[in-house]
């Protein structure tokens, strides 16, 4: 299987949708919420994607200004696409397209807690969020 690389391609939103869904990222992602899932897509900074012919196989959807910090919001590959390597490749072209000195910054959803350190990066112990409808 031959699976092509494309960074920022067009995307169709239903395409996009479904790789959510396909990967089970879905149940933690608004799939449900179009107009969200439309300015999630039209918003992103840097989109690199997984194709296996036509199809949309995988994504790595990232926030950046492309020299000091990268935030990688959603990695998700199809479960039919799973452990072949995509994964590891979708974070390694998203760092190759920023430049040398941006830190790549992830939060892991449950399932993906082991993968991280699996393929290599570090947990940083110092990571704060503020939840919607959470105030100071
Ligand atoms: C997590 C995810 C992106 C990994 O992508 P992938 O293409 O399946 O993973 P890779 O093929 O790059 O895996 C690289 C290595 O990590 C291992 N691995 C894959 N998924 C793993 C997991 N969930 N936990 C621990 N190790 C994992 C692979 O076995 C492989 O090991 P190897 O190099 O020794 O063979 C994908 O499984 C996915 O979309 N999961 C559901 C959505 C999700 O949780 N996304 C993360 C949001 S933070």
């Amino acid at each position: 299987m031959t699976i092509e690389y494309k960074i920022n391609p067009p995307l169709e939103l239903d395409a996009f949708i479904e790789v959510y869904r396909a990967s089970t990222l879905g149940v933690r992602r608004p799939v449900d919420d179009r107009d969200c899932m439309a300015r999630m897509l039209a918003e992103a900074d840097l989109m690199v994607t997984a194709w296996d012919g036509g199809q949309l196989v995988g994504l790595a959807r990232s926030l950046t200004d492309w020299c000091y910090c990268c935030y990688l919001s959603d990695l998700a590959v199809a479960a039919s696409h799973q452990r072949m390597g995509i994964g590891k490749e979708l974070i390694r072209r998203t760092q190759a397209a920023l430049e040398p000195g941006a830190t790549l910054i992830l939060l892991a959803a449950p399932a993906a807690v082991d993968y991280y350190p699996r393929i290599g990066m570090e947990q940083h112990p110092s990571a704060w969020i503020l939840r919607p409808g959470e105030t100071l």
